[in-house]
């Protein structure tokens, strides 16, 4: 970035890695003496000063680097500052200058300001002056700067083009977000765990007309339930042992954005009952207090169990159900949409060699047979780690072959056909190993035939018809495909 050395040629500053980032700014003056106290006081404060006593030198310097900051006096023996000060900000609009006049300058430094500089400065003045207008200058366009970068990188992360997916049920997923995102109404978003379920949330937020406002995460797994109240609604001070100050919850802190509801299958009914009157009466009580506070947060709420069979066996209050569900999306499994693997695979690799600053890999055809053929329990957030792992493991190849995959990739065959051999003294569930062997052997059979379900029917003995019925019910794959 900025060189250090360059900034403050002659000024005998050291160099180190604070000055390396520090502002720079140029000193133009002819009196030396003056000259000298704003350097000093410029530099006490942390920036990289470079100082020039002539029109020319400051010319010169001015088109060799892009400093942060210029202070300049107008009336330099060889040459008018006025034309310097333009050259300059034409250059760089970024640049925060500061005149210096002598009495009688001032219409000259109204024009300067005209022109673009932040602020002037009248023969004499205080040296700390230009010091303090020149660091809020800098500051407040470096914060200026971040926040637009911050923006833009958030932006890019959460447009649904970051989401990967061309099955067939991704596009449906993609057609009930775009409907969803401009709207104000709850969405319920169901998947099994690390299907992308909080991208997806996020995603709707941040394509939705609250983008500019926060999206605030719940997690009502990870937070115990004592504490859960006060985390969501906020309390007031001395509500309870501990309560030392008055606090803002989530929902008022993600006021006019979004409230991430995550495992809200884990909320207590307590806690259902609390989260259902702030729907329905779009105000909340914080702990402690009976003054109700409106608030406007749109809510997203996640969960990897079967809401609606919670709420069949008493485990979740119906009428909130039908509150959070609003508009669902359900996120298929990655096992139900295999083609999407090799784009997701991909795109993990180049990220995670780009993090690791090394040149991008290639998954091998064996690697990413192998990828295709495991049923991933753990969904996209397990192949985005097996990738990782592969990378890392890759040293100095360019490609990634099968063995730098993590090991249960290597036994899916194994591991998902062969039956507990020793049954623990709680038992089984008969039926639930039996679907589980009968999905292993039919994605066996889909393996070996390449996909053909006529084929793979055949080595299964079974019709066409039923394979394909199978295949509906135990959720693999698109069966009305191929
Ligand atoms: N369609 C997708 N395209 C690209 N990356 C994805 C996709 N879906 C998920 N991911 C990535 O997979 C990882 C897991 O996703 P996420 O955390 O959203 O899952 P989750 O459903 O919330 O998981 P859990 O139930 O464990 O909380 C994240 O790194 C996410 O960016
Ligand atoms: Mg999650």
């Amino acid at each position: 970035m900025t060189s250090g050395e360059d900034a403050a040629p002659g000024t005998g500053a050291r160099l180190d890695v604070a000055e390396m980032q520090a502002s720079t700014v140029l000193v133009v003056e002819d009196e030396r003496e003056l000259r000298e106290l704003i350097v000093e006081a410029l530099e006490k404060e942390g920036f990289a000063v470079a100082q020039a006593e002539t029109g020319a030198d400051a010319t010169a310097r001015l088109r060799g680097f892009a400093y942060d900051g210029l202070i300049i006096d107008l009336g330099l023996p060889d040459a008018n500052g006025m034309d310097i000060l333009e050259d300059a900000l034409g250059r760089y609009p970024e640049l925060r200058a500061i005149v210096i006049t002598g009495i009688g300058g001032i219409e000259e430094a109204v024009r300067a300001i005209r022109r673009g500089a932040v602020d002037f400065l009248i023969k004499p003045f205080q040296v700390m002056q230009p010091v303090s207008v020149l660091k809020t200058a800098i500051n407040e366009r470096r914060l200026r700067r971040e926040n637009a970068e911050l923006r833009a990188q958030l932006q890019d992360r959460f447009r649904f083009d970051a989401i990967i997916g061309t099955s067939r049920p991704m596009m449906q997923v993609f057609s009930t977000l775009e409907l969803v995102a401009p709207m104000h109404s709850a969405v319920l978003i169901q998947g099994e765990t690390g299907t992308g379920k909080e991208l997806i949330a996020r995603s709707i937020h941040f394509n939705s007309p609250r983008r500019d406002f926060p999206f605030v995460a719940f997690n009502a797994g990870a937070i115990p339930e004592g504490l859960a109240e006060a985390e969501l609604f906020g309390h007031v001070k001395g509500a309870f042992t501990g309560a030392i100050a008055n606090r803002m919850g989530r929902f008022e802190l993600a006021d006019r954005g979004t409230l991430f509801i995550d495992e809200v299958s884990s909320m207590s009914m307590a806690l259902q009952a609390k989260l259902l009157r702030a729907l329905q009466e779009r105000e909340i009580e914080k702990v402690g207090t009976s003054r109700p506070i409106k608030i406007n947060a749109r809510v997203i709420a996640a969960t990897n169990v079967d809401l609606l069979k919670l709420v069949k066996d008493g485990g979740f209050r119906e009428d909130l159900y039908y509150r959070l569900n609003v508009v669902r999306v359900a996120l298929p499994p990655l096992r139900a949409r295999q083609e999407d693997i090799p784009m997701l695979a991909q795109r993990f690799a180049r990220q995670s060699a780009q993090h690791n600053n090394l040149p991008a890999r290639a998954i091998s055809q064996e690697a990413m047979r192998l990828l295709m053929r495991y049923d991933w329990p753990g969904n996209i957030r397990q192949l985005e780690n097996a990738v990782e792992h592969a990378v890392a493991m890759s040293g100095t190849r360019t490609d990634i072959l099968p063995e730098m995959l993590p090991e249960e990739l290597h036994q899916p065959d194994r591991a998902r056909t062969v039956p507990p051999v020793t049954i623990p003294d709680e038992g089984v569930d008969f039926s639930s190993i039996m679907s589980q062997m009968e999905r292993d052997l039919i994605l066996q059979c889909l393996q070996k035939t390449g996909g053909n379900k006529r084929q793979a029917a055949k080595l299964l003995s079974l019709s066409r018809t039923t394979l394909i019925d199978k295949l509906q019910r135990l959720g693999i794959g698109d069966p009305s495909a191929a």
